[in-house]
């Protein structure tokens, strides 16, 4: 295998609010690699949100609200690129190859397709369907080497790996890393407030079951309080857990929150009934979450200033992507590549 310098890409799709899914498993990791001294690519993958209808106005506004999300949690768009998918052609482009190396079963077997999709897979969007491969592109269009995510993305980075080999076998050239995802910590998988087996999405019908990064201080608390939990004090091991999913949940949410170990919560709430442990939950969710929403709604008086960090992150990102788009052509074939 080549050595490829190491870099690390994620995205994130404009496509309606930031919750505190999106904030633990994914943007507070991606401020945390920007410091570890290695390139940090970060995207608003436009291109994958319109895979399914998003109404022309509400993406503008989603996309810069993103954005204000991203440099609110702590990336600086000094130290890491940080830019919309559309404005980079090499992301479309490297996905047009890539459908052409993917086989459908590969796709057929994506549990977000198949979730998305529903039943009526004929109504689909061919986009939807196609969705892996844009997104194998936008990291390895990079030789992007590591991608934090959240534990739901798993499966399609590993059809990333299996995009990567394939090329390099069918073209017998050792050109696409394999990429490692980064799915690390105690909240890469934060459930609904209402349901512990389900994960918190900014799709669910009820605004209960999720905290949005835009929510004030009382609304957090709020909802902390009347989250779902059963009628036991924590235990004081993790094995205690195992049959309490919303349990878990908070306490996984204190660990993501704090910086803490699963087991070094417990270690300092085990015993304590949810009467005493969710105001706890709720001063920390709130100290950590208000200047974020605070600096959000600033960055959103000015979305000038965000455009031009968008479009400056864009040169930036076409600069690696197109010679490595280039050489993509040459392997395949492209007369004047
Ligand atoms: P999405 O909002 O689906 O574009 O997801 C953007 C990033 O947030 C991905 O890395 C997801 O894995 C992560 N993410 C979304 N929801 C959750 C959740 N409930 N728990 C942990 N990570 C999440
Ligand atoms: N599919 C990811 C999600 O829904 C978003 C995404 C698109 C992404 N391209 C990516 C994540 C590349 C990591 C790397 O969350």
């Amino acid at each position: 295998m080549a050595e490829f310098t190491p870099r690390v890409f994620s995205g994130i799709q404009p496509s309606g609010g930031l919750t505190l899914g999106n904030y633990l498993g994914a943007l507070k990791r991606f401020a945390d690699v920007q410091d570890a001294g290695v390139e940090t690519i970060y995207c608003m993958v436009d291109l994958h949100a319109i895979t399914v209808w998003q109404d022309p106005t509400a993406l503008t506004r989603a996309t810069r609200e993103l954005c204000a999300g991203f440099i609110a949690s702590g990336i600086d768009p000094e130290k890491s690129i940080l830019f919309n998918q559309s404005q980079v052609p090499a992301h479309a482009q490297l996905a047009w190859i890539f459908n052409c190396v993917a086989r459908m079963g590969w796709m057929q077997r994506m549990t977000q397709w198949k979730d998305k999709a529903g039943k009526n897979t004929q109504n689909a969007s061919l986009g939807l369907f196609a969705y892996p491969a844009l997104m194998a592109a936008d990291i390895l269009v990079y030789h992007a080497t590591h991608v934090p995510v959240g534990e739901d993305q798993k499966q399609h980075l590993e059809l990333t790996r299996d995009i990567a080999i394939k090329f390099n076998n069918d073209f017998g050239v050792d050109f696409f890393p394999e990429t490692e995802p980064v799915i690390e910590g105690a909240a890469t998988r934060v459930m609904s407030l209402r349901d512990g087996t389900k994960k918190m999405s900014k799709s669910d019908p009820s605004d209960m079951s999720r905290i949005n990064l835009t929510d004030d201080a009382d609304t957090i608390a709020q909802k902390i309080r009347k989250a779902r939990t059963d009628a036991e004090p924590l235990p004081g091991d993790l094995d205690g857990l195992t049959a309490r999913p919303e349990a878990r949940n908070l306490v996984n949410i204190y660990a993501g929150l704090a910086d803490m170990s699963a087991q070094q919560v417990l270690n300092a709430h085990g015993g304590q009934q949810f009467s005493a442990f969710k105001p706890a939950l709720a001063d920390l969710a709130v100290d950590r979450l208000s200047p974020i929403s605070a600096e959000m709604s600033r960055l959103m008086q000015e979305p000038a200033e965000i455009d031009a960090i968008l479009a400056r992150g864009a040169e930036r990102a076409n600069t690696i992507a197109a010679p490595i788009l280039k050489r993509t052509y040459e392997i395949v074939g492209m007369v004047g590549a």
